[in-house]
């Protein structure tokens, strides 16, 4: 059993390394092209030296309680706005501040790296994850210590693809310990004739009751299911995992976690920002979760 695993993780590994100290990273044209098909394959593009840097005045958000929320703190860029802190005045203009820095520094990463989606990214939601994931309590559903797909209950993407930059600022150099599952393209199949069918109807009463932002496309649906049957699976849990992954306080490092089945085991402050891609604007759209997901419904899904 061990050595199938060590087989499979070096056969298999889902890290695209990149050198760089220097935010954005300059990479050569033969390194943005390794960055484009791993990235679409799935992978994950660690920048094990990229680090964000912390002001000293922004040292003060390094210690317990600024959190209003179990998890994370959150920043809307289009809309200025902070949530899930218990920050007011300076202190929320500084942690403003930061995430807004963050938000920004990610686009200029993304777009040195993937010269392609160059104003092809819509800037989505920024967090800041200061509590610590291992003994964190949480519902089963919302526990991302198991592996799973990103997919979101009150945001519908209607096909869009999730794109995420996270950095470990960690201050005291504790590593962000995550466990990878295999490609979505042989995990979806996998799961898939388990899925409930989406019902017709539920997701417009969603949106008229103001459950989700938008209307919940079968897609959504069928990413929800996916998302709640992986988290569900003991067996997937135990047998799904191929590679385990420390990333260093320091590292940055980008993935479509719509796609890269993942679980956080522990590790505390991280920066995260959200992108919505479409597919279509991909190099390679087939190998999304909408398109993979459409080939096996055998109809479009949004
Ligand atoms: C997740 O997306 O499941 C959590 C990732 C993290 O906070 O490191
Ligand atoms: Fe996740």
């Amino acid at each position: 059993m061990q050595g199938d695993y060590a087989s499979v993780t070096m056969v298999m590994s889902s890290l695209e390394r990149f050198p760089g100290t220097a935010w954005p990273p300059t990479l050569d044209e033969a390194g943005q092209a390794r960055a484009l098909e791993a990235l679409e394959a799935g992978g994950i593009l660690l920048f094990p030296d990229l680090r964000f840097a912390i002001e000293p005045s922004e040292g003060r958000f390094f210690v317990e309680g600024w959190s209003a929320a179990a998890k994370n703190i959150s920043y809307e860029a289009a809309r200025r706005s902070l949530g899930g802190t218990k920050a007011e005045g300076e202190d929320a203009t500084g942690l403003t501040r930061l995430m807004a820095r963050y938000a920004e520094a990610s686009r200029r990463l993304v777009e040195a790296a993937i010269p392609l989606y160059r104003g092809r990214i819509e800037t989505a939601r920024t967090s800041f994850r200061p509590v610590e994931i291992a003994g964190r309590s949480s519902s089963p559903r919302q526990d991302d210590t198991r592996l799973h797909v990103d997919a979101f209950p009150s945001r519908p993407t209607a096909g869009r693809r999730i794109l995420r930059v996270f950095s470990n600022v960690n201050p005291a150099g504790q590593a962000r310990r995550w466990r990878i599952g295999g490609p979505f393209a042989s995990t979806a199949p996998q799961f898939y004739p388990r899925l409930p069918k989406p019902r017709p109807g539920s997701a417009l009463l969603h949106a008229w009751l103001g459950l989700t932002k938008g209307r919940r496309r079968d897609y959504d649906h069928y990413m929800l299911q996916l998302h709640d049957a992986m988290k569900r699976d003991d067996g997937y849990q135990r047998e799904g995992v191929i590679e385990e992954i420390d990333f260093p306080a320091g590292a940055t490092w980008i993935v479509f976690t719509d796609q890269r089945p993942h679980a956080a085991l522990a590790g505390r402050y991280a920066l995260e920002q959200t992108f919505h891609l479409d597919v279509e604007q991909m190099k390679h759209p087939e190998r999304s979760p909408l398109r993979v997901l459409e080939s096996l419904a055998g109809r479009r899904l949004t």
